[in-house]
C-alpha cells in the first residue's frame, strides 16, 4: 500500500505535502514524490528512497499540489517509478495508492495511440487516460477514467492550470480534510490530523473535488453525494495505528484484506527440477515447512526443509537441477540471502517469496513472488505469514496442476478474528504462566512452532513446540499444572492422535487450550479451553490456526505490559549472522 497527501489552499503546499508523507511513511517507503502547481505549470520533485530525500530537495513553491510515498508493487522502487506521474504534455498530474488490474492492457491500447510511458508502474495509465479523457472539466475526464479502470485503487489528480484536485476511491482509502480557506485528500488521517479533525472518509466508488473553498462528492455516475464530516478524536500516533493499539494487531486484522490480494499472485514456476529445498528463518522458516507438506500432499513432490543459518555452513549436495525456494518477509535476512548466493554458486535455480519489493534476496533470486502484505511494521510477522503460507498453497496447486479454490478462506478468517474477545479472555485466564507447550501434527505442527514463537518473541514467556506424537518421548515429562499446552486439534486426518495425546495431558493435570473446529463437542471434554474455528476443508486448516495463535500470543504480551511492535533484543529484519 502506498500514502497520498494532497493540498489547496493559501499555503505554501510543500512542506504541508512531505510533513503528511512522513506520517504515512508506514504505508509505504521505498521512492516518495511531490507535485506542486506553479504559475499554471506543474513541478515534480521525486526520488526512490525514504521521504527525506524528497524533503532535502529545492522547496516547490505553490499552493496547490499532491504528494505520494509508494510501496511497490508493479516496477521496482526507482527514481522513475516514483509517483507523481504526469501525461506527456506535462499539464496533469496523478498520485495512486493500489493496482490497477488492467494496465497492461491499457496501456498497450494508449502505446498505440503513441502515448510514450516514463514508468514500469501501473499507475502512470491513470494519467494517460485522464488527459485524453479532457474535454475541459478534470472531473469529468477522471469520471470517464475510472469506467476502465479495473482493481483497487485511491488517487488524486492535478491539472496545472486549475485550482482545484480531484480524489476517487475504489478499494483503497481516500480521506478529504476540511480547513478554513483550505482542504485536503490524505490516505488516512494522520497525514492531516495537525491541520484539521474535520474529515469525510470516501467511501468506494465515490469521486470527490476540492477547491479552497469548496468540497463536493459524487458517486460514479457523477450524482452528489451528501457531505458525511466527521470529527477525529484521535493522537497521531493512534491515527497512523488505525486506531489500533499496535501495528501488530492491525496487521492481525489486515489479513483478510491481505489473503484476497497475495491470492491474484500469479505464479509462473516451471517444474524442470529434480528436487526443491525451502529454506528461511524465523516465522518465515515455519511459512517454508507448511509448504513442504502442502507440495508434498497436493502435488506429490519432495520437499527439503532447511533453516538457512544451518543450509549456508552444511553439507546441501545442491546441483543445477535443484530449486530452492527462500522465503523472507524483509528480503534482507543475511542467512536467507546467504543461502541463496550458495545455491546459486551450485548452479541450483533460486525463488524468493519476499514481501519487499527490490529487497536483496528479490534482486538476486532467480525468479521472485511478491506477497501482497503490504509494510509489516510490527516486529512479529503475522500478516507476512499468512500472505506466504497463501503463495505455499498456490504453488503447491501451481506443482499439481490444480485449481486452487480459495473462496471459503478470506470469510472463514474473518469469522475467526471476530472471536478476538473471546482470545483475550483467554489470555487473561493464561498470561501468568512461564512456560508452555505447543503441539500439533502434520501441516499443523508448523502451526504450532509459528504459534510458540510469537508469544516467546513478544511475552518473553517460555514456549515449545512439539510433533504431538513427541510428547511420549521426553517432553511429556515436563507435563503439570504448572505448564499449560496450546493443542492445534481441528477436524483433520490427526484428530484422533492429537486427541489422544491431549488425553495424555489431561492425565498428568496438564492444562489444554484446543483450537478445535467448530461443532466438537468431544474436544470440550478432554480441554480446560477450546478456541473454535469453523469448518473448512482440511487442508486449510493451516490458515485458520493462526489467528488465534497470533491473536493469544498478543494479548498476552499487552496484560503482560510489553510493546508487541518493538520486543526486547529483536530487529525487525536481521540483516546480521
Ligand atoms: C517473526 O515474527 C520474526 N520477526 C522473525 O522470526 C522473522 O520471521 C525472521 O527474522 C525472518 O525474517 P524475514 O522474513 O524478513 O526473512
Amino acid at each position: 500500500m502506498c500514502g497520498i497527501v494532497g493540498y489547496i489552499g493559501e499555503k505554501e503546499a510543500n512542506d504541508i505535502l512531505i510533513s503528511g508523507l512522513e506520517k504515512l511513511e508506514y504505508r509505504g517507503y521505498d521512492s516518495a514524490g511531490v507535485a506542486v502547481i506553479s504559475n499554471s505549470a506543474i513541478n515534480i520533485n521525486k526520488k526512490k528512497g525514504r521521504v527525506e530525500i524528497v524533503k532535502s530537495a529545492a522547496k516547490l513553491s505553490g499552493t496547490i499540489g499532491i504528494s505520494h510515498t509508494r510501496w511497490s508493487t508493479h516496477g521496482a522502487p526507482s527514481d522513475r517509478n516514483a509517483h507523481p506521474f504526469t501525461d506527456q504534455s506535462g499539464q496533469f498530474a496523478v498520485v495512486h495508492n493500489g493496482i490497477i488490474e488492467n494496465y497492461l492492457e491499457l496501456k498497450e491500447e494508449l502505446r498505440n495511440e503513441g502515448v510514450q510511458f516514463s514508468s514500469d508502474t501501473d499507475s502512470e495509465v491513470i494519467v494517460h487516460l485522464v488527459a485524453k479523457n479532457y474535454q475541459g472539466n478534470l472531473q469529468e475526464a477522471v469520471l470517464k477514467t475510472i469506467k476502465r479502470l479495473q482493481g483497487a485503487y485511491a488517487f488524486c489528480v492535478i491539472k496545472a492550470d486549475s485550482p482545484e484536485i480531484i480524489g476517487a476511491r475504489n478499494g483503497s482509502p481516500l480521506v478529504i480534510g476540511l480547513g478554513k480557506k483550505e482542504n485536503f485528500f490524505a490516505s488516512d488521517v494522520s497525514a492531516i490530523i495537525e491541520h484539521t479533525r474535520e474529515v469525510i472518509y470516501l467511501n468506494d466508488f465515490q469521486i470527490a473535488r476540492i477547491t479552497k473553498e469548496l468540497v463536493e462528492v459524487r458517486n460514479f455516475h457523477g450524482e452528489e453525494q451528501p457531505l458525511d464530516v466527521r470529527e477525529v478524536n484521535w493522537t497521531l500516533e493512534k491515527a497512523q495505528k488505525q486506531g489500533y493499539k499496535h501495528f501488530m494487531l492491525k496487521e492481525i486484522f489486515e489479513q483478510p484484506d491481505v489473503i484476497r490480494e497475495t491470492l491474484k499472485v500469479p505464479i509462473h514456476l516451471s517444474k524442470n527440477f529434480s528436487r526443491i529445498i525451502v529454506v528461511a528463518c524465523g516465522t518465515a522458516s515455519y511459512a517454508s515447512l507448511v509448504g513442504k507438506y502442502l507440495i508434498e500432499e497436493i502435488a506429490k513432490i519432495p520437499v527439503i526443509y532447511e533453516i538457512a543459518s544451518e543450509f549456508r555452513y552444511k553439507e546441501n549436495l545442491l546441483n543445477q537441477h535443484d530449486l530452492v525456494v527462500v522465503i523472507s518477509q524483509s528480503g534482507e535476512t543475511a542467512d536467507t540471502l546467504a543461502a541463496v548466493r550458495l545455491a546459486k554458486e551450485k548452479g541450483a535455480k533460486t525463488v524468493g517469496i519476499v514481501n519487499v519489493v527490490d529487497s536483496t534476496i528479490a534482486r538476486e533470486v532467480d525468479e521472485r513472488i511478491y506477497t501482497r502484505a503490504g509494510p509489516e511494521i510490527g516486529v512479529a510477522s503475522t500478516k507476512a505469514f499468512i500472505s506466504q503460507l497463501i503463495i505455499m498453497y498456490k504453488l503447491a496447486f501451481h506443482l499439481a496442476g490444480k485449481e486452487f479454490n480459495s473462496g471459503e478462506i478470506e470469510p472463514k478468517i474473518k469469522e475467526v478474528l471476530s472471536k478476538h474477545e473471546e482470545i483475550k479472555r483467554l489470555a487473561q485466564k493464561y498470561y501468568l504462566y512461564q512456560n508452555f507447550l505447543y503441539i500439533g501434527r502434520n501441516r499443523n505442527f508448523p502451526l504450532a512452532l509459528e504459534g510458540a514463537l510469537k508469544l516467546k518473541e513478544i511475552s518473553y514467556i517460555h514456549a515449545e513446540a512439539y510433533p504431538a506424537g513427541e510428547l511420549k518421548h521426553g517432553p511429556l515429562a515436563l507435563v503439570s499444572e504448572e505448564m499449560p499446552t496450546l493443542a492445534i486439534c481441528p477436524k483433520d486426518s490427526v484428530y484422533a492422535k492429537t486427541f489422544s495425546n491431549i488425553e495424555e495431558i489431561k492425565a498428568r493435570e496438564g492444562k489444554v487450550i484446543t483450537i478445535a473446529t467448530e461443532g466438537d463437542q468431544d474436544i470440550r471434554k478432554v480441554s480446560n479451553d477450546v478456541i473454535y474455528i469453523p469448518k473448512v476443508e482440511e487442508i486449510f486448516y493451516p490458515l485458520l490456526c493462526t489467528i488465534p495463535l497470533q491473536l493469544f500470543a498478543y494479548y498476552i504480551a499487552e496484560l503482560k505490559g510489553h510493546d508487541p511492535d518493538h520486543p526486547r533484543s529483536l530487529a525487525k529484519s536481521v540483516t546480521v549472522e
